[in-house]
Formats: C-alpha cells, structure tokens, sequence
C-alpha cells in the first residue's frame, strides 16, 4: 500500500516555488456573502495565496450548494465575513506545497469540510469529527489562517475551511481525497457533504443492517442521499417523508419504498407500514419540530439520528420517560461520523458499480454566476441538489 500512502516528493512538484506561497498568489472568481446585502452572493475576484507547507492548490470543477450554506446566507448561523461560501467540492490538484507526500498534479480530489487536527485522541481513535481543536468551523486551515484577500487587501474566509464556489482553493493535503477519476466531477463533490453524510449517518452512526425499516424526514440533498445508502445497505421499507410532492418523486427514485407528506399523523402512518415503528429514523431539513417528533417514528430500541441542523440556540423537546421506557436511542450526527480517507472511496466504488446512484440525486447543474438563483430555488424547496460546475 505504499504508494496509496506516499508518493515520492519528487513527483509531487509543481506548484511555481513550493514552500513560497506569495510567489504563487492567484486571482480567482468566487461568490462571496458579505451580509450586507440581505441574503445575497456576490461573484467577487479574490487573491489567493499559494498552498503552503502541506497544503495543495485545488482547481474546483464542481460544488454543490448545501443546506448549510443556505441556514449562513439566512441569519441562522454566524460565521466570520466575509465568507466565501460552498464546503461540497471536487477538483483536480494543480499545485502542492514543500512537505506534500501524497498528492501529486493532477490528482482527482474530494474535499472533507472538517479540518480535524490529525493529533489528538479522537483522531488517532478514528474519530476525526469529534476532534475539538479542529478550526475549520471557524472558517480557518489548521495554523488558524486564512489564504485569501479580497480586492481592498482584507481577509476574506473560505466557510467551513473550504470556499468551495471558488474556481481554486487551498486546503490541507489531508482534507483532499483522492478518489477514482472515472467518477464525474458533480457526483463527485456530493461525496464531500451530502452524499458523504447521508451515507455515514447510516453506515457509521445508526449501523442499519439489512432487513431494517427506516424512515427519512425531509428528502432534500441529504435526506435523498440517506434514503440511496439505506438502500445500499439493504434496508425495507424505506419510508420518505416531505413536504414536497416532486421530492417525494425524487425519493422514489432513489430508493424509497413508500413517501408520505409529512404531517401530525405521520407517527401512526409509519408504524403501520413498519408494524409498530421503524428500526431507524433520521431528520434531514433542521427543524426543531420535526427533530421533536423522530423518536415518535421509531420502535422501541430503535435509533432517531440528528442529521438536519437547526438555526443556532433552538431547543428541542422530547418526552424523557417514554425515550428511557422504551430505550430509544437518540444520536447525533456530525459529517455522517466519517473518516474522509477511508468512506470517500468506498462510496466513490458504490457509485461506480451502480449501488449508489448518486447522479439522481443532481437536480440542475449552473454557472457560478447563477449561484443566488440556486440558492432561491432551494428555499422553494424545488431542487434536490444544485451544482455549481466551473470549465
Ligand atoms: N449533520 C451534518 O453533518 C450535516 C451535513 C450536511 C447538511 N446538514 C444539514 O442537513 C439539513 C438538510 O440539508 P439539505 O442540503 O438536504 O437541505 P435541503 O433544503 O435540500 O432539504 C431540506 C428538505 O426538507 C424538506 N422540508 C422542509 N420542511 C419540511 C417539513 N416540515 N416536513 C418535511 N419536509 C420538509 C424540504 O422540502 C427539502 O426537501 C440542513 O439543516 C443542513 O445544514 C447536516
Ligand atoms: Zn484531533
Ligand atoms: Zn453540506
């Protein structure tokens, strides 16, 4: 496994003076919020600084436009600004910093949105989401930086360490995964959030095995990608749940065996198509209320799996006696609790092999120009997933 693991540094050149990031400073277009203009992106020319020690230059070919960017543009979350939006990311590796062993030019990459420190306990346990000193979240590298200045020579910060609506970033050699270039470049930036968390939330944190029923609150880009790798891991029934009847079609066609319109009677529905209530729940949009009603839609011993995030402060309200009485188990789901090199090939393979069908899941794909009207339609719940695809 040697050269999975390491390539000699000598093949890995590339970048104009590796370990000289101010002598490979790039101009590129990305949309970036600054808040000051109600809900919108502007397309702005940043200046980004060549990948430094360990880091590599990625030429984005395609980012997808997640709900959690949508909860920043919407006031739910703070973050610093401005923010060059996108997390969800594929691309091709065009220059590496000194230091950089496993990556070489030209390398097909997905980017993992949490930056964990590579050090602590949580990561060498194989736990890199939990890791507390990661700085991702606060829209900086690892050293607590920033590569990019925007036109007046500010800082500009890539959300979640990312920025992938970018034509280029710079990130941690560790944060770009090198994955199967046969899988196209949208299906590919999925893996990076949408499709790496729904699959993670079922294969790493709720564990369904095949023969459990589950059911999926919200079949949005997450939600849809929860109901392929259910079905990837042989789960029946599937039961979708929306708001929206053309998601529901979505859901059908990705796996799900039943779709119901979310409602107050929705408990009852599921346990009659479950026969007392499904083995699995997960909640795919970050509404408190709905999260409130997930362990209603599970059996007793079953698993209710936090997934969608809800606007900063919300508290959810659950009755403790019955959780205990029937000892359901609540579990929270952060990045599908994935260890990026080891999950994004294997749902790379998934999809190659016609188990994961991940390009359904791609409902428009747009110019980075387009970004706002992708953003709306989500809001109007008409998309599954845009993608943001750059030449
Ligand atoms: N835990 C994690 O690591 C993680 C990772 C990625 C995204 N997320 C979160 O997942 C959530 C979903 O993201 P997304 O990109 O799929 O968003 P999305 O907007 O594409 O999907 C949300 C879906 O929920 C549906 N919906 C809205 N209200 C509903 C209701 N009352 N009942 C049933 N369905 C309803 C919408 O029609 C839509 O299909 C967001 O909160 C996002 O931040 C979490
Ligand atoms: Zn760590
Ligand atoms: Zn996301």
């Amino acid at each position: 496994m040697t050269e999975a693991c390491e390539r000699p540094e000598a093949t890995a050149g590339g970048a104009a003076d590796p370990g000289d990031p101010a002598a490979d400073r790039l101009e590129v277009r990305a949309a970036v919020f600054r808040g000051d203009d109600g809900d919108r992106l502007r397309v702005e020319t940043l200046a980004l600084a060549g990948p430094s020690h360990g880091e590599v230059r990625v030429r984005v070919r395609a980012a997808g436009v997640c709900g959690s960017d949508r909860h920043v543009l919407d006031g739910e979350w703070n973050v610093p600004l401005p923010a060059i939006m996108g997390h969800e990311a594929a691309g091709v590796v065009e220059a590496v910093g000194a230091g950089v062993r496993g990556l070489g030019i030209g390398d097909h990459v997905v980017i993992a949105w949490h930056q964990a420190c590579q050090r602590c306990g949580e990561c060498a346990g194989g736990k890199p989401w939990a890791c507390t000193r990661a700085r991702s979240n606060d829209s900086l590298l690892p050293d607590g930086t920033t590569r990019w200045r925007d036109a007046g020579g500010s800082e500009a910060f890539p959300y979640l360490a990312v920025g992938a609506m970018s034509e280029a970033i710079v990130v941690p050699e560790f944060a770009a995964i090198r994955i199967d270039p046969a899988v196209p470049f949208d299906v590919a930036s999925l893996i990076g959030c949408s499709a790496g968390t729904g699959f993670g939330a079922v294969a790493n944190n709720a564990e369904v095995i095949a023969g459990e029923s589950a059911v999926v609150v919200g079949s949005g880009g997450v939600g849809l990608s929860i109901i392929a790798a259910l079905r990837l891991a042989g789960a029946t029934p599937i039961i979708a749940v929306d708001v929206s009847e053309a998601r529901l079609d979505e859901a059908r066609l990705a796996g799900a065996t039943h779709a119901l319109l979310g409602g107050p009677d929705l408990a009852e529905r599921v346990a009659e198509i479950t026969d007392g209530g499904a083995d699995a729940a997960f909640e795919a949009i970050g509404r408190v209320q709905t999260m409130a009603q997930l362990p209603e839609l599970i059996r007793p011993g079953g698993r209710a799996v936090f997934v969608g995030l809800p606007p900063e402060g919300q508290k959810v309200e659950i009755d403790g006696l019955l959780l205990a009485y029937e000892g359901k188990t609540i579990i929270g789901s952060n990045y599908g609790g994935l260890v990026p090199a080891r999950d994004f090939p294997r749902i790379a393979a998934a999809y190659r092999a016609g188990m994961l069908p991940l390009d359904r899941l791609i409902s428009a794909r747009v110019r980075l120009d387009e970004v706002n009207e992708a953003f709306e339609a989500m809001r109007r719940g008409e998309r599954t997933r845009s993608v943001i695809v750059f030449d």
